[in-house]
């Protein structure tokens, strides 16, 4: 899979050598530049120039950079790349394996790979919007600096300072230096090449005999060219049972799993509770202030770990490192979930019998033991009905839901949740009054980056304000050979959700 890409970008890099070639010191817009290129390129392809080299063709490129603004790779570029990509693209960082960015030369070298994945948006990977409230370590680009990015891979991708200049991250990765304990899991999982998206939940035992404030953790991942990306479950004791009998019933360590623990107990409330997303680059989390997150003696951790296969790897260990105190003076983290539903009615175009919501509801409850499907408790919560969705038949579905804050306190970190076909995420404080505050808005919800925000600016919740949640989703997102259904809101990966989590301590 990596050496396919890796031929493809060869293939992009020189294609794309052949177009700014061509193109000379073109003024155009970048949209235009584009189309131009296209054509341009596949002229070439044709005729002698699809034969130079791009040892000939780069050094074409310098010589008509001339005519262009030249950006400078040390003061405009090598900041960019040290900001927001080093803390992944260097060392043992999770992006190394498809792009590594240990020196000025090797951001050269991919330059054009660069300037792509920025254009398009992919990295680096934040999907918070500025209409959020800001957060710590954003490490998402300026308009300003994107283009910067592409401009300077269009006049060539050119560095200014010694090619072997090491890149270095302007703020590293957070790791825990020391802790108390580390988890492992009861059983290891060890999956197969080629087999993508594999959701599996693990048992991480703190073996608490008293209770414990969990007052900092780090998730560290064993095979990490499989291991995608991690939620972290608090699980209370008497959910243990449940979970052994989960374990190793396949023949391998844990259980498949996909929008819960799959324990059952309730989601809703406040016990088998997601605690944490981890997604590369997260590093350690560390409650500041005297906090931390309380467990009772049994309490354990379910990881619901992410697996792509697209490499062979051995058996998965990935630990769980944690700190704990037994201080009664420490206050704890609440985490607070709060709902929209997830109602999406199959298209005008789709025809099929779980197509009628009553039938795909049976037919999930079926398939998860009668747990897992939450469905209808959240439309109560909202007080919707299924027929106040009935209409969304394009293809596109939407919910919104107003609650009232079950919990006030200082606001330490916000998450959003959807499956593969959401949208958009959007949690509001006091909609549409002076005190709004947007606590986190995902215009492109991605599944595969979800991570904990914490918010710089003090933001106080008190207990008559409102959360709004809103999200959206498509329908084509699904995969083309999935049997057309109801997509309602319940723990599979071919169902949805749409909640968010507020993490706050009292002040
Ligand atoms: C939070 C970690 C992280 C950050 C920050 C990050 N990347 Fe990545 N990058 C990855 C991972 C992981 C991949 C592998 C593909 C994937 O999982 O999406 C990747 C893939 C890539 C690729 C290869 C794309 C492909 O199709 O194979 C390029 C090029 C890249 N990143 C450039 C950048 C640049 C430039 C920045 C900064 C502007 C950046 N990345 C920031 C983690 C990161």
């Amino acid at each position: 899979m990596v050496i396919v890409r890796k031929k493809l970008h060869l293939f992009t890099l020189l294609l794309l050598s052949i177009v700014i070639f061509a193109c000379g010191a073109s003024e155009e817009t970048s949209n235009s530049e584009k189309e131009t290129g296209k054509a341009v390129a596949s002229e070439a392809t044709t005729e002698e120039e699809a034969e130079s080299t791009p040892e000939e063709t780069s050094s074409a490129v310098e010589e008509e950079s001339s005519q262009v603004e030249v950006i400078s790779f040390e003061d405009r570029i090598l900041p960019i790349i040290e900001s927001s990509c080093a803390r992944c693209h260097i060392g043992a960082g999770p992006g190394t394996t498809h792009a590594l960015l240990e020196t000025a030369s090797d951001v050269s070298a991919n330059a054009f790979a660069v300037a792509a994945v920025v254009e398009a948006g992919v990295m680096p990977p934040w999907p918070a919007s500025d209409l959020s409230v800001p957060f710590e370590h954003d490490w998402s680009l300026s308009q300003q600096d994107r283009d910067a990015v592409i401009e300077w891979t269009r006049s060539g991708g050119a560095v200014d300072i010694d090619p072997a200049t090491k890149i270095t991250a302007a703020e590293g990765v957070n790791h825990l230096v020391n802790y108390d304990q580390e988890i492992f899991p009861i059983g290891n999982y060890d999956g197969d090449k080629g087999q993508t998206d594999e959701y599996r939940c693990f048992i991480y035992d703190p073996q608490l005999t008293e209770r414990k404030f969990l007052i900092g953790y780090e998730f560290i991942p064993d095979q990490t060219e499989v291991v995608h990306h991690l939620v972290g479950y608090r699980v209370p004791q008497d959910l243990r049972e449940a979970a052994d009998q989960k374990n190793f019933s396949d023949g391998q360590g844990g259980w498949s799993c996909f929008g819960g623990t799959g324990l059952g107990g309730n989601q809703i409330g406040t016990l088998n509770q997601m605690i944490t997303l981890w997604g590369p680059g997260t590093g350690a989390v560390e409650y500041q202030n005297g906090h931390g997150l309380i467990m009772e003696p049994g309490d354990f951790f379910v990881m619901q770990i992410h697996y792509h296969y697209d490499v062979e790897a051995p058996a998965d260990n990935s630990s769980f490192r944690a700190n704990w105190s037994t201080d009664e003076a420490i206050s704890p983290v609440e985490l607070v979930q709060y709902f929209s539903p997830a109602e999406i009615p199959c298209s005008t175009t789709e025809f099929g019998p779980l197509c009628d919501r009553e039938a795909s509801l049976v037919d999930r409850l079926a398939s998860y033991d009668g747990e897992g499907v939450q469905a209808d408790t959240i439309l109560d919560l909202c007080g919707y009905a299924p027929e106040d969705f009935a209409h969304m038949t394009d293809g596109y579905a939407s919910s919104i839901c107003d609650q009232s804050a079950r919990f006030s306190g200082k606001v330490v970190s916000v998450l959003g949740h959807q499956h593969g076909i959401g949208t958009t995420f959007r949690m509001t404080l006091n909609p549409g009054t002076p005190e709004e505050r947007i606590l986190l808005d995902i215009p492109k919800w991605d599944f595969e980056w979800q991570f904990n925000y914490d918010p710089i600016e003090e933001i106080t919740i008190k207990p008559d304000d409102v959360i709004r949640l809103e999200c959206t989703w498509d329908r084509s997102l699904r995969p083309p050979d999935a049997e057309p259904r109801y997509v309602l809101w319940a723990d599979g990966s071919d169902d949805e959700m749409c909640f968010g989590v507020i993490m706050s301590t009292r002040t």
